[in-house]
């Protein structure tokens, strides 16, 4: 199974767009099986599939709705009908993904106070309670049988639940828009990327599809950085050769209730369309490369 996770641990630079593309070219273009999860307590890859709820407990946090399989009656007391992938680090009772509107994408939710939970794991426990969870999650005969890749959208964090992912991850994309702030954090990844490859065995690299500019405009601020990008020794053969542009309609699709849903059912004709089949396109035919 492949695992493919955009990362950058700066916020707003489009990981989770990104995931929510990937996810559906994968799904409804390619008709590939996907398992789409949130590792971001922001929940907001959960809000574009599923209706997540307020937590009672916590207010500014979101909770999965009831899993449309729960039934009460049924149940004998273990389950209280919400499944998340915080549950991976507690009983992996409530780890049953969520079908969505594309029919061959499943989700598995944030719990946003859970998640919070597992990334403030004090360190010298960090490594067993947090790190290998999610691998073991993925390697699980459940998961590896039902599909062919999983789609993670990380924090915009360094953080323990990052990490995770990034040694979990077959596959990484680092999107960034071109400004100062961002492209700092591109730095940052590329290192844990690095150290990452170095721990890792021949036989199962991570790779580094490349950087992904996001957001981008025709205007000298982009336009000089992203050269700039280009032009650096060590950094130009992992920056993209496509961009995504800034679109309203990118933005728009994110609203609740957005008809269409997705950019792909979008005419042909236009432009954000073509431009996320081109992106989604270079991304997928290298996670399937050596199939
Ligand atoms: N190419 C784009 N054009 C227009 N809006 C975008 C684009 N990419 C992302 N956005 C919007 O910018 C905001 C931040 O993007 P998001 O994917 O949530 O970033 P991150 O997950 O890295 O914090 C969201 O509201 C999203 O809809
Ligand atoms: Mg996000």
């Amino acid at each position: 199974m492949k695992i493919i996770a955009p990362t950058n641990n700066k916020g707003g630079v489009g990981k989770t767009k990104v995931s929510v593309l990937l996810a559906e070219y994968l799904s409804k273009v390619l008709k590939k099986r996907v398992l789409a999860i949130d590792f971001d307590p922001q929940c907001n890859f959960s809000q574009r599939f599923l209706q997540m709820e307020i937590d009672p407990a916590s207010p500014e946090g979101k909770i999965p709705p009831l899993h449309p399989d729960y039934n009460p009656d049924e149940e004998n007391g273990d389950w209280d009908g919400r499944g998340s992938i915080a549950d991976i680090f507690y009983n992996q009772s409530g780890t049953i993904p969520y079908p969505t509107y594309i029919e061959n994408l499943d989700i598995m939710p944030a719990h946003a106070a859970k998640l919070l939970e597992a990334e403030g794991v004090r360190k010298s426990e960090v490594v067993e309670k947090v790190h290998k969870q999610i691998g073991k999650f993925l390697e699980s005969s459940d998961v590896q049988s039902a599909y062919d890749v999983a789609v993670i959208d990380t924090a915009p964090s360094k953080g323990p639940l990052t990490v995770s992912v990034i040694k979990a991850a077959t596959h990484i994309v680092i999107p960034s828009v071109m400004e100062e702030q961002p492209i700092q954090g591109i730095y940052g990844m590329l290192q844990l990327w690095m150290q990452e490859s170095f721990r890792r065995q021949e036989t199962r690299p991570l790779e580094l599809i490349g950087i992904l500019p996001n957001m981008f405009r025709q205007i000298n601020l982009h336009k000089e950085m992203l050269e700039s990008l280009r032009a650096n020794e060590a950094i130009k053969k992992y920056v993209m050769p496509f961009e995504l542009g800034q679109r309203a309609v990118f933005a728009e699709l994110d609203a609740e209730g957005a008809i269409p849903k997705t950019v792909f059912d979008l005419p042909d004709s236009n432009l954000a369309k073509q431009e996320a089949i081109k992106v989604c396109k270079y991304i997928t035919e290298r996670i399937f490369a050596n199939d």
